[in-house]
């Protein structure tokens, strides 16, 4: 396991409790000094579960959080295996000079969605983090409570949040917005997400607009069925103290769900956070990776807040690696994957140079 190299990371692949793992299926563990600092691991916590501190570019499988810089790349000896978020499709660049470099790369954002795999979505887990988060920074930018107060100095209507887009992120942003006290309702365009929604307690807001894609994913609007959205969300929008998107379509660019229109209805001090900022934003107004005041409304686009809370984020990440690491070792502990395996076939988005 290296050093994580991209700004702000904090999270690491791997963590002293997978280690020991590991070595229970004969896997030896390399970890570069210093690795997990960022997640407040010493290298004494990695030694003491049975690693070793050393080269790990040298080792047959290297496992990462983010996707290699073309440097780190060049690290990477040819038949060696890569495992980590790569970022396939929006990044094919890197695809492409793993495969020139003979590697043999799995993908965490290539894992099928399906029951078999769940101990190894990482998308998912990582998503978990990132929807807790977003009703905390919400909730650290509104002007009101979140909960329903009764004081002798009166009482204070609960918060109203509105979340669009309920996946992973999203449900979990639903439900603690929910534990925060505030009046929650979400929204999606796949029809089957509404039983979940009412069963965390929340509202389903219906507009109309179904786009169910593969894979359990949603499909791009069309432009018409797009700016029908956009009209009845700006519409709903205006009644919601605190909006929080995570809508994607993989691959694509972010829908926009809320307009500027819709933000200018907004009540003042009214808060909008945006997860989608990485693939460009849900909210028109969004600024990537800032917290913006228009129309007094705050408008957040956090990037990547998996990295704030690399704890917990890092342990669930290192068990997703570790599973998908264990489906593709032998008796023996030696790397040989099982092309038949559904998992591994589509998860690898190159076997190297063949
Ligand atoms: P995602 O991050 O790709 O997108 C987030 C949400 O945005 C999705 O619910 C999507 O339907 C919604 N969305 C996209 N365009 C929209 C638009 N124009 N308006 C409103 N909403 C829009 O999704 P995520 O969280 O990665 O989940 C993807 C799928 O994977 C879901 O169906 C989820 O239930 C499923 N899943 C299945 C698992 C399994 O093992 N069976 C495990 C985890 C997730």
């Amino acid at each position: 396991m290296p050093r994580e190299s991209a700004d702000g990371e904090r999270r690491v692949a791997l963590v002293p409790k997978v280690v020991e793992k590991l070595r229970t299926r004969g896997v030896e563990v390399v970890v570069e000094a210093g690795a997990g600092l960022g997640a407040l691991i010493p290298d004494e916590l990695f030694t003491q579960a049975g690693a070793t501190i050393g080269d790990p570019w040298a080792c047959d499988v290297v496992a990462k959080v983010n996707p290699p810089t073309a440097e780190e790349i060049g690290k990477l000896a040819e038949g060696r295996t890569l495992i980590g978020f790569l970022a396939p499709l929006t990044s094919p660049e890197t695809i492409d000079a793993l495969a020139e470099a003979g590697v043999q790369a799995f993908a965490m954002e290539s894992i099928p969605r399906i029951s078999r795999a769940q101990s190894m979505d990482a998308l998912s887990s990582q998503a978990n983090v990132a929807g807790y988060k977003a009703v905390l920074l919400a909730a650290e930018h509104s002007t009101r409570f979140f909960p329903m107060l009764t004081t002798a100095a009166g009482t204070v209507k609960p918060a109203t949040a509105l979340v669009l887009g309920v996946g992973v992120a999203g449900l979990q942003a639903l439900a603690t917005a929910k534990r925060l006290g505030a009046r929650t309702t979400g929204y999606d365009v796949r029809p089957e997400v509404a039983d979940q929604v009412r069963s965390l307690g929340a509202q389903w807001l219906d507009l109309g607009i179904e786009a169910a894609g593969e894979g359990g994913y949603a499909r791009e609007l069309t432009a018409e069925e797009r700016s029908e959205q956009q009209k009845r969300l700006e519409e709903a929008i205006t009644g919601f103290d605190v909006v929080i998107t995570t809508a994607n379509v993989p691959g694509r660019t972010a829908p926009t769900l809320v307009t500027a229109a819709a933000v200018k209805g907004m009540r003042p001090g009214s808060v909008v956070v945006d997860l989608a900022g990485e693939s460009g934003g849900n909210c028109e107004l969004t600024e990537a990776g800032k917290v913006v005041v228009k129309h007094d409304v705050t408008i957040a686009a956090p990037l990547n807040l998996p990295a704030t809370m690399p704890e917990h984020a890092s342990e669930l990440y290192a068990r997703n690696v570790s599973a998908l690491l264990e489906l593709m070792l032998d008796d023996s502990g030696a790397v040989a994957p099982n092309w038949d395996d559904e998992v591994l076939a589509k998860a690898c988005v190159t076997r190297g140079r063949d």
